[in-house]
């Protein structure tokens, strides 16, 4: 049987055997919205795309994006598209660039079976099918968050958090101390939690900054942002330096979690508990002891156990060159899907987004991604913003309006309810102070990007 993916009562694909089983839907009833299914998906002739297209009524479009996977360069491999056996359209695609396929269609009210074949033989023909959607009004059911897009009305109130890298016992910064006072709700220690720091003998914690820290941030009345639990750096030498069955890991694993989660339960608001799980090509990370130990299975145990220490707090993902899409976009999306399908705790996505003026997202594609995982329910925020500059003399206001889009996109997601920023002042920013990438300079002044940001998150 396949196994449903619930996200707004819509069902995500399901592999069964060779062939991809999905239900999309939509109705006049409720919200404008067309319902997406955002998986890659390959298509032979002998394996072809199967969906279910529910409760449509009036004109729809059926749309999707395709390329070819030929393995003879002259033959343009032909996509077949059907709704209930009845060829809609036969679109050749010539190369392996996406092509976007949209179908108009009267569809009656009722079930529909689409299948997306491809012709002629199973070794040179197949293809690639994405983002399958169906154009038209949606409906959603009265429970499920609010779908991405949906128009939020007054513009909420979004706090704003920094990375802070003091030991707060021996700082004398004072003007550091002020402009977070003065400008940030939130506190992520950025390195102070890290396990090299904090267990770095087995079994031994050493609370000495960690603990001041959360003290602080409690008697300011500030959040904090527990950063990390499993990530496959700053690691202690005791852990790295010799392999570690399953079993001796896991256990491992729950000494370290249930140690720092435990400390500070009610204290954090949200762990990352799962820090930069894959590569650039969406493959997971093998040169973690995590991993080499427990296999993707690290994940299930790794929130299972978060969830158990402290039941309060939010659980993300977190991870960064994940705006764009591609297959590390698709990796941490998939991998979500499926611990949210199989009711494992899970809250939230985190984007790092460490961007310079080469890599900002285009803002209609970050509102996408965050849309993208916001639909399977989770938060999605921004946790380690930072923007370098070049040294034209345009590039603080060129980063002013990026930090402004960041903040306007944030607004517009439902889901989106903070934005963090990995520092205060440039002179601490571990991007470099010469690519000034934060809100404030050297000298704490607050630079343009500072009310950029803030005009774009302002409740209005
Ligand atoms: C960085 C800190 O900012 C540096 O001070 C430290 O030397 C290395 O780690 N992704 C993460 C953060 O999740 O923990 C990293 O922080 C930056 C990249």
């Amino acid at each position: 049987m396949p196994r449903p993916y619930p996200c707004f009562g819509t069902r995500l694909w399901a592999v069964v055997g060779a062939v991809a089983v999905a239900t999309v839907w939509s109705s006049p009833a409720q919200a404008d919205l067309p319902r997406a299914l955002h998986d890659l998906t390959h298509v032979t002739p002998s394996a072809p795309l199967r969906a279910t297209l529910g409760t449509v009524a009036g004109s729809s479009t059926v749309e999707l994006r395709a390329r070819s996977r030929r393995c003879a360069k002259a033959t343009p491999v032909t996509l077949l598209i059907s709704v209930d056996a009845r060829r809609i359209a036969r679109v050749k695609l010539h190369s392996a660039n996406w092509r976007n396929v949209s179908v108009p269609q009267k569809l009656a009210a009722g079930g529909h079976t689409l299948l997306v074949g491809v012709a002629g033989r199973p070794a040179c023909s197949r293809a690639t099918v994405d983002e399958l959607r169906l154009g038209g009004r949606a409906d959603r059911p009265a429970d499920a968050p609010a779908p991405p897009g949906t128009p939020l009305g007054p513009k909420r109130r979004i706090p704003i958090g920094a990375a802070v890298n003091w030991d707060i016992s021996t700082r004398l910064d004072r003007a550091e101390d002020q402009a977070f006072l003065g400008h940030f709700q939130g506190l992520t220690p950025e390195n102070a939690m890290k396990m090299t720091y904090v267990e770095p003998r087995r079994n031994e914690f050493d609370w000495s900054e960690t603990d001041p820290l959360v003290t602080y941030a409690m008697d300011q009345h500030r959040t904090v942002r527990g950063h990390t639990l499993i990530w496959h750096k700053q690691l202690p030498g005791w852990l790295t330096q010799r392999r570690w069955t399953r079993e001796e890991m896991t256990a491992v694993m729950k000494e370290w979690i249930s140690g720092i989660a435990g400390r500070y339960k009610g204290r954090i608001t949200d762990w990352d508990v799962l820090n930069e799980l894959f590569d650039e090509h969406g493959a997971w990370r093998t040169n973690s002891p995590w991993y080499d130990a427990l296999g993707p299975d690290l994940a299930d145990m790794a929130l299972r156990t978060a969830s158990e220490v402290d039941p309060g707090a939010r659980l993300f993902i977190n991870d960064f060159d994940i705006e764009l899409p591609g297959p590390k976009q698709d990796a941490v999306y998939n991998l979500a899907r499926d611990l949210k399908a199989r009711g494992v705790p899970l809250d939230g996505i985190g984007i790092q987004a460490h961007w310079s003026g080469e890599s900002l997202p285009p803002e209609p594609t970050l509102l996408a991604t965050m849309n993208r995982f916001a639909s399977l329910g989770l938060r999605v925020e921004l946790t380690e913003l930072d923007i370098t500059t070049d040294r034209f003399a345009d590039a603080l206001q060129r980063q002013a309006d990026a930090y402004a889009m960041a903040g306007r996109v944030c607004q517009s997601v439902a889901s989106c309810d903070r934005i963090t920023v990995w520092g205060i002042s440039d002179k601490d920013s571990w991007r470099g102070g010469v690519n000034r990438p934060l809100l404030f300079d050297d000298k704490f002044n607050a630079k343009p990007a500072y009310g950029a940001l803030i005009g774009a998150l302002a409740a209005g």
